[in-house]
């Protein structure tokens, strides 16, 4: 005879309400530095809805910002000391100079704020010491763009500290000064590349510094020109399902940096600026594969360049369908984008690949991995009264399969960051 184990119950993260997140950033900043702040400023982590991989390509991505944000407590200093605290993290408090902050010389997450600043002062911008208390509920290594949002939330708040005027004010869920913003967003992609060491793209600074409630970014790499398209899905009944797996995963190795530097190899042997370029030109596409094929690696660049080429079509055709009040047409693109990225980009994992059909089998009208891949998070179309049936049935098939329990948050296009 056998006893049936209870099934596991969904975990959710929720998102805290701004006051509460603007009210612990505050706390932890007066117990540290014995004062109080002169503000604080958050921003959101993202989910990309779909153009996986394309942002370094010069191609399109759809991102949404997320209700869940990190808040930044900042003082001004007349030094050029920055003193920086962390509720997520146990160090305790951590000073760096700027004098100091050169590419290199800052590591772990302070090279995220002092790079913020550090990419500012480059650009010329008068920004001096300053004292920073930093909490979140974006759930840290979930792929959902914890980095990004420690980035823009710095990045916001010594915009407002030392009166840079580049980030506007936020009315209605919607960011006034876009254009101070991408700046604002490519700094801290410097911030990223440079002082942190990760080669990632723009696409999630982009979202968290220039979306707009109610809305998907779609966000065009090449040029960074952005149009907002609607995205409300409970006026149809749905829900966007986060499932952060819980796998382990980091975009500072090296199988991110091996999958951009095959795009930037295999568009060099197109004679392509990007593989942008190769998604559009139907010439270039129609020859791709053939010219690829001679390399030693050239089965392994034409599923690359497939990927690429194809995700940047879907996203095309998925903003399409919403615009056309098509919301559920978008569940087998989003299908299509995972299938994409599982063979031939190879980005997913076990525990992605588990979520995604799990989700699919339980009644989501479409599923996919989200972010980078290796570990993170997967997001799935469901009717909003099946959210916690989807989520349920997920957490049954990790159980089953024996991995580490999953958690669950409900993605709405949340307000960008201020
Ligand atoms: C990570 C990077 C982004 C983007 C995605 C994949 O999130 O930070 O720039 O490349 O992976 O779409």
């Amino acid at each position: 005879m056998t006893t049936d184990a209870p099934a596991p119950q969904p975990t959710w993260t929720p998102a805290w309400d701004r006051a509460e997140g603007e009210e612990r950033a505050r706390a932890l900043f007066a117990a540290t530095f014995e004062s109080p702040p002169d503000g604080v400023r958050s921003a959101p982590g993202r989910v990309n809805l779909i153009g996986e991989h394309t942002d370094y390509n010069g191609g399109l991505a759809l991102p949404i910002a997320l209700p869940h944000r990190t808040y930044a407590a900042v003082a001004r200093r007349d030094d050029d000391l920055v003193r920086l605290v962390s509720a997520q993290e146990p160090s305790g408090v951590r000073e760096v100079r700027l004098a100091d902050a050169v590419p290199g010389a800052v590591t772990g997450w302070p090279a995220y704020v002092v790079g913020v600043a550090w990419a500012l002062r480059e650009a010329g911008h008068a920004v001096g010491g300053f004292d920073v208390a930093i909490d979140s509920c974006v759930p840290f290594g979930a792929g959902l763009s914890s980095s990004a949002a420690l980035e823009a939330a710095v990045a916001v708040a010594l915009d407002a500290l030392f009166g840079l005027g580049l980030a506007g004010t936020v009315v209605d869920g919607a960011a006034d000064d876009d254009a101070g913003r991408a700046a604002l967003a490519d700094l801290c992609v410097r911030a990223e590349n440079e002082m942190a060491g990760a080669p990632t793209g723009g696409m999630d600074q982009a979202a968290s510094l220039r979306a707009r409630a109610g809305h998907a970014l779609l966000l065009d790499c090449r040029d960074g020109a952005v149009r907002h398209v609607p995205f409300d899905l409970a006026a149809h009944d749905l829900a966007l399902l986060v499932v952060d797996t819980r796998a382990p995963h980091s975009h500072v190795d090296g199988e991110y940096a091996q999958r951009r530097a095959a795009c930037e190899r295999a568009a060099t042997l197109l004679g392509a600026p990007d593989l942008r370029e190769v998604a559009q030109d139907a010439d270039l596409r129609a020859r791709a594969d053939a010219a690829l094929a001679d390399q030693p690696d050239g089965e392994v660049l034409v599923r690359r360049v497939r990927h690429v080429v194809t995700e940047i079509d879907r996203v095309t055709a998925f903003v399409g369908r919403l615009e056309d009040g098509d919301v559920r047409g978008v569940g087998p693109l989003m299908d299509a984008s995972h299938a994409s990225l599982r063979d031939d980009y190879e980005v997913s994992c076990r525990e992605l690949d588990v979520a995604v059909a799990a989700a699919r089998e339980a009644g989501a009208l479409g599923a996919r991995m989200t972010g980078g891949g290796f570990g993170g998070s997967a997001v799935a179309l469901v009717p909003a009264e099946r959210l916690d049936a989807v989520a349920g049935a997920v957490a049954a098939a990790f159980d089953a399969a024996g991995l580490r329990a999953p958690a669950f948050a409900v993605a709405v296009a949340a307000p960008p960051a201020g």
